[in-house]
């Protein structure tokens, strides 16, 4: 696929002007982010870039919380198709303390071409989007992570092609899982979730997950246990039992995980050539063991090195 084809399949998608979440896309904008990423990184593997930025192009790169991954993909992916990304951290710019989220919107609207943004809290997101001029995309808040997402489906793609499968969540119902949930329910896949009691996603994405599923033929049911969701399964799906924000919680929260740990006991029932997942940053030894993270099922580093190319095939299609 090269980039016009792709450009004119988003166009032609109902596309979002802010990412906030993934029921910003369409299934077909959905699909089209992810097939550019296959082609831009055979591509970027063979030593060419598919898509440069015709203009100057910058981008606001908002980070109230730390990033390994995410704020390295972006600056890489930015740099390789010749956009500049500008780091802006908390101790920066103090969105909403030293000035007004809506300001820091119009002024950044006025020099960039883009805003990606990193939060504690997803109305922050929203208020950027109400107030700027330029696309806003989210780097994770506490309601979803939807770049995440695109690479963590676009790992699935290549070990499985796009054809249904089942997929297993365990451990905490939180953004990664929110996000994961929705674009593999978009996509036709069947999600179930474990969690520990009070710890489900959200019902209000539940519903949301459940009708995308109801469309696309997959399936979003939530279970108790954990050795339930797993059997069977071709693909596992863990994240960190204490998400950035939620350290207090750190000493309740271990006791309530604790079975929920993926572990190569727990990884025996699903299926033998079942991938692992894990959005990284991994603890390990808590919501995953050594054995699994460095074993032969992990996915977990194609999982981070994808973050770049869906992040490059997003923003190409988005600022482009
Ligand atoms: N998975 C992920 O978003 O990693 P970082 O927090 O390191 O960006
Ligand atoms: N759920 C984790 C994901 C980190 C990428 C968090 O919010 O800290």
């Amino acid at each position: 696929m090269s980039y016009e084809q792709a450009r004119a399949r988003w166009q032609a998608s109902n596309p979002p002007r802010h990412y906030l979440s993934i029921t910003d896309l369409t299934r077909e904008s959905a699909e089209t982010v992810l097939a550019l990423a296959h082609a831009m990184k055979r591509a970027t593997q063979g030593g060419h870039e598919l898509f440069r930025f015709a203009r100057p192009t910058a981008v606001a790169l908002i980070f109230e919380k730390p990033s390994l991954r995410t704020r390295v993909t972006l600056e890489v992916g930015l740099y390789q198709m010749g956009a500049y990304g500008v780091y802006l951290t908390q101790s920066d710019i103090q969105m909403g303390a030293r000035e007004a989220v809506m300001d820091i919107a119009r002024n950044l609207g006025r020099w960039v071409q883009g805003i990606i943004a990193r939060v504690f809290l997803h109305t922050a997101l929203e208020e950027l989007a109400r107030f700027s001029d330029v696309p806003v995309i989210n780097a994770l808040s506490d309601r979803e992570h939807p770049c995440q997402a695109l690479a963590d489906l676009m790992t699935i793609q290549e070990r499985f092609g796009t054809a249904p499968r089942t997929l297993a969540w365990v451990g905490d119902g939180n953004n990664v899982c929110h996000s994961f949930t929705l674009l593999a329910a978009m996509l036709g896949h069947t999600v179930r979730i474990a969690t520990p009691e009070g710890y489900a996603p959200r019902p209000e994405i539940l519903q949301q997950a459940q009708a995308f599923a109801a469309e696309s033929g997959g399936a979003v049911v939530v279970i108790d246990d954990p050795r339930e969701a797993i059997a069977d399964a071709d693909g596992v799906y863990t994240d960190v039992w204490v998400s950035m924000g939620f350290e207090t919680e750190r000493e309740a929260r271990m006791r309530k995980f604790l079975p929920y740990q993926v572990n190569e006991s727990l990884l025996s029932l699903a299926k033998p050539d079942a991938i692992v997942l894990h959005c990284l940053p991994a603890r390990r030894g808590e919501e995953i063991t050594d054995a699994v993270l460095d074993g032969a099922q992990s996915a977990v580093w194609d999982q981070a090195e994808n973050r770049l190319h869906t992040q490059k095939a997003l923003l190409a299609l988005m600022l482009g």
